[in-house]
C-alpha cells in the first residue's frame, strides 16, 4: 500500500473518505440540507455511510471521542470496512476531515487491510486499490508505514508452509529483511548449535531433515538510554506436527506453519526498532527447527541436557516450543539484559483461556513493565492479559528421574510452560504465550487472514514509550 500526502482542497470531485466527528462537522463539506439529514441518520447506527457521487465514491465516518482506546480501534476498523467497500472499486483514495490522530489511525487500519498472501496463486489477483493519500500536513506517513510494513511481513513469514520457510530460509529471510537497516545479524548453523551444545534446539531437530538455526539481531543505537540491553526471544518452530506424540485432534495441524510467529513478531521488531531509530539497545535471538516425527526423532522418556546443563525428561515431545526456547533463555544471559521478553505460540492452553482477542502475558519484571505493556497493548489493540506466576505452578514440572519434565498437569498449562522457561533465566522476565490471536481463519477485520502479525504493534509501541 502507497501512503502519499496530497494537500489539496476538500473537494467532492474524487474518491474520497470524510472522518467526522460527533457533533458532525458536516457543513463544511459544501453539502445540501438533504444530504446532512441522509448522512446524519446514516452515522447514527453504524458509523460509516457510503455514496456514489456522480461516479466517485465519497464515505463518511464517524469519530466518537479518541481519547477512549476503544474508540480509536472502532477507526481503525473503519479503515478495514473502507478497504473492503472500496478495494474492487477504485485505484487511491483520498482521506480528509477530523484529527491528525483520526486520519493515522485510519490510515493504519486501511494500510494493514490491504494486505494478502497471494504469491503462490499461478494468477495472482492484481489489486485495484494500491494508494491512499491524506491531507493532514502532521500525519507522520513513515513511522506509519515502517510499523505496517513490519506486521506485514511478520504476516507474510507466518503464512509461508514450510515446504518453503525451514529454519535456514527463515534466518535468510531475516538476514535480507535487516539489510541495509542498522540491525546486525549473525547466523549459527546446526555444526555451531552442536558445539554449544544447546541440547534443547538439538533434541526437537532430531526428527527433522533439514538444519537447525539459531539467528542472532543486534540494534544499538548511538543514543541507546539503556545500559544493558533489552533481549527480545522468538519461538521459531517452522512447523510443530507434534513430533513422536503426533497432534492428536483433527485439523489441529493445518495452521502449525504458524508456530514461528513469535520469531517473526520479534525479528519485526528489532528491525521496525532500527528503522525508527529507537533511541535503544536491543537483542533479537530466534531459535528456529521443525518438529517432526522421524528414525531419529526425540522421544517421550528421553532425558535432554539442555544448554546451561539442566537435564530435562521429555514426556511429550509436542511441548517442544519450551525446549528451544529454554536455551535460547539461557544463552541470554550472556548479555546481563535489563530485560528479557519472549513471544512464542506455546500453548494450547493460553488460546483456551483467552482465545483471539488477546495475547497471554506473565513473568517477574517489575509490574511497571507490565503495566506499560499492557498500555501499549491498549493502544494499539495489541493487547495482553496478564496472568499469576506463582511458584506452585512451577510444582508440576517437578521429574521423578532428572531435574523437570517438559510437561505439566491438566490445568493452567500456559502457566506451567512460563514457569517451566523461568527457570532459565537470571533476568527480569516477561512471557508472551501469543498461541491465540497470532492466527485467524476469516480476515474479518484488519488483523488479516492466516498471520496476524500480533506482537509487532505492541512491542515496537511498547519501546517507543521507554
Ligand atoms: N505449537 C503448540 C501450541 C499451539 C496450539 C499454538 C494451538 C497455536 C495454536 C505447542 O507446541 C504445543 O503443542 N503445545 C502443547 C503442550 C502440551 C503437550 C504440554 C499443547 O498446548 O497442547
Ligand atoms: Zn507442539
Ligand atoms: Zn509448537
Amino acid at each position: 500500500m502507497y501512503l502519499f500526502p496530497k494537500y489539496s482542497a476538500k473537494t467532492i470531485s474524487e474518491n474520497t473518505v470524510y472522518l467526522v466527528n460527533e457533533n458532525d462537522k458536516l457543513t463544511g463539506y459544501k453539502l445540501s440540507k438533504d444530504q446532512i439529514a441522509f448522512l446524519k441518520e446514516g452515522l447514527k447506527d453504524d458509523n460509516f455511510v457510503m455514496v456514489n457521487n456522480f461516479g466517485n465514491v465519497n464515505i463518511f465516518c464517524k469519530i466518537e471521542d479518541l481519547k477512549k482506546d476503544g474508540n480509536k480501534e472502532k477507526v481503525r476498523h473503519l479503515g478495514f470496512k473502507t478497504f473492503e467497500a472500496t478495494k474492487a472499486l477504485c485505484s487511491s483514495i483520498h482521506i480528509t476531515g477530523e484529527t491528525t490522530l483520526a486520519q493515522e489511525l485510519f490510515i493504519e487500519g486501511f494500510a494493514l487491510s490491504s494486505y494478502e498472501f497471494s504469491k503462490y496463486f499461478t494468477k495472482p489477483k492484481k489489486q485495484k486499490l494500491t494508494a491512499v493519500s491524506f491531507d493532514d500536513k502532521k500525519v507522520n506517513a513513515s513511522k506509519i508505514e515502517t510499523i505496517v510494513d513490519a506486521t506485514l511481513w511478520a504476516r507474510e513469514l507466518v503464512n509461508e508452509p514450510v515446504n518453503y520457510l525451514t529454519a535456514e530460509q527463515l534466518a535468510v529471510e531475516i538476514e535480507k529483511k535487516a539489510k541495509g537497516t542498522a540491525v546486525k545479524t549473525e547466523v549459527l548453523g546446526q555444526t555451531k548449535i552442536e558445539s554449544l551444545k544447546m541440547g534443547g534446539l538439538l533434541a526437537v531437530n532430531k526428527g527433522s531433515v533439514d538444519p537447525a538455526t539459531f539467528t542472532i539481531l543486534e540494534y544499538k543505537s548511538k543514543k541507546a538510554k539503556n545500559k544493558k540491553p533489552i533481549v527480545l526471544v522468538g519461538k521459531g518452530v517452522v512447523y510443530d506436527t507434534g513430533g513422536l506424540s503426533l497432534k492428536p485432534t483433527k485439523g489441529s495441524m493445518d495452521s502449525m506453519k504458524c508456530d514461528m510467529a513469535g520469531a517473526a513478531a520479534m525479528a519485526a521488531t528489532v528491525i521496525a526498532a532500527a528503522k525508527l531509530d529507537l533511541p535503544l539497545h536491543i537483542i533479537g535471538l530466534i531459535p528456529a527447527t521443525d518438529n517432526r516425527p522421524g528414525g531419529n526423532a526425540y522421544t517421550p522418556g528421553d532425558v535432554i541436557k539442555m544448554f546451561d546443563g539442566t537435564t530435562i525428561e521429555v514426556l511429550n515431545t509436542d511441548a517442544e516450543g519450551r525446549m528451544i526456547l529454554a536455551d535460547a533463555l539461557s544463552y541470554a544471559k550472556k548479555y546481563k539484559p535489563e530485560l528479557v521478553i519472549d513471544a512464542a505460540t506455546l500453548t494450547g492452553a493460553a488460546s483456551v483461556a483467552i482465545g483471539p482477542h488477546a495475547t497471554v502475558a506473565m513473568g517477574n519484571a517489575p509490574q511497571k513493565e507490565f503495566d506499560l505493556l499492557s498500555k501499549a497493548g491498549f493502544a494499539t489493540h495489541d493487547r495482553i492479559f496478564q496472568f499469576p506466576f506463582w511458584d506452585e505452578y512451577k510444582d508440576e514440572m517437578k521429574s521423578t528421574i532428572a531435574d523437570m519434565k517438559n510437561v505439566g498437569g491438566a490445568f493452567a498449562g500456559m502457566i506451567t510452560a512460563g514457569k517451566f522457561l523461568e527457570h532459565f533465566t537470571d533476568y527480569p522476565y516477561i512471557h508472551l504465550d501469543i498461541a491465540g490471536p497470532s492466527f485467524n481463519s476469516a480476515k474479518d477485520s484488519y488483523r488479516g487472514l492466516g498471520g496476524t502479525g500480533c506482537g509487532v504493534r505492541l512491542l515496537v509501541e511498547y519501546l517507543s514509550s521507554k
